[in-house]
């Protein structure tokens, strides 16, 4: 692994941060990934994209332990790893945000941010929760992403789509990984609250997290993503750098795994 102090050093020159090789995932007679390479580098975001049932995530549930690939190889930070669980992808340092938000809804901000895992506090030789000190903790979690809600006291349930979508980021944020997956954090919010999200995945790219951002919102690839991978039918079939591509050809990517170049078509086996 390289070291802090070799942060300069050209990132051609270190290992990938993630490296998938070949999944193949099947659910009883349908394949749902056939063969899936993916790439990602450390504070990059990368965009990933295709029609339903693409596989977009099921890739991203292997990388973070939720599934079991049949086949294939994952390496992180260079070395060979086999998650058998969300657990040992978080010991990876990796960390996802699935659509569903996962959050307990009749609790409040403080207990979401730190379910499972509540400080706590002795009391004659008892433990206790230490409820000053979680909400203490998750203020200084918000703040530091510049999350904004009034009370870490707030039941999660009175909050808007956009706040629940921030507080599941900042949750996983504060696991601090290294890789963040984020399965359409967009895709049920307002105008603004986009933008909000938008910005917060900003910030935590440029910690270094390396980030993955599925979504259906093509716009937003063009806000945040330094490059986009495309899913077809449980295949990538392209990648561009962002600044390489435009919304016409990623459309055109998305629902037209027919009208590949050859090059690409014989790159990934058609
Ligand atoms: N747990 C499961 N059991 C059975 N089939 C599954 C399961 N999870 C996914 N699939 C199937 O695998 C295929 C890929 O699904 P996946 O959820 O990865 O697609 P997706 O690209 O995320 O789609 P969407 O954009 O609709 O979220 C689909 O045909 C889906 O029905
Ligand atoms: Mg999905």
């Amino acid at each position: 692994m390289t070291s802090q102090s070799d942060q300069t050093v050209a990132t051609q020159e270190r290992p990938p941060l993630v490296s998938m090789r070949s999944i193949h995932k099947s659910f009883g007679s349908i394949d749902a990934l056939r063969g899936v390479d993916l790439e990602l580098a450390p504070g990059e975001v990368l965009g990933l994209v295709g029609d339903n049932a693409a596989g977009k995530s099921t890739l991203t549930k292997i990388l973070a332990g939720t599934l079991v690939p049949d086949s294939g190889r994952l390496q992180v930070g260079g070395e060979d790893v086999v998650f058998r669980s969300p657990a040992d992808a978080r010991r990876r340092h990796i960390e996802m945000v699935y659509q569903d938000l996962s959050l307990c809804d009749t609790i409040d901000v403080a207990g979401n941010l730190f379910l499972g895992r509540e400080p706590q506090k002795s009391v004659l030789g008892m433990k206790f929760l230490d409820r000053r000190q979680m909400h203490r903790a998750a203020a200084e979690i918000l703040a530091g992403l510049d999350i904004r809600v009034d009370s870490t006291r707030h039941v999660v349930s009175n909050l808007s789509g956009g706040q629940r979508q921030s507080i599941a980021i900042g949750r996983a944020v504060s696991f601090d990984p290294q890789i963040l997956i984020m399965d359409e954090p967009t895709s049920a919010l307002a105008v603004a609250e986009v933008e909000a999200v938008l910005a917060l995945i900003q910030r935590v790219s440029r910690r270094g997290v390396g980030v993955i951002l599925i979504t259906h919102r093509l716009q937003d690839l063009f806000r945040v993503c330094d490059r986009v991978m495309v899913m077809y039918e449980g295949t990538n079939v392209a990648e561009r750098r962002i600044g390489e591509t435009s919304l016409e050809e990623v459309v055109r990517l998305i629902v037209g795994g027919d009208i590949l170049a050859p090059t690409e078509r014989r790159d990934h086996g058609h």
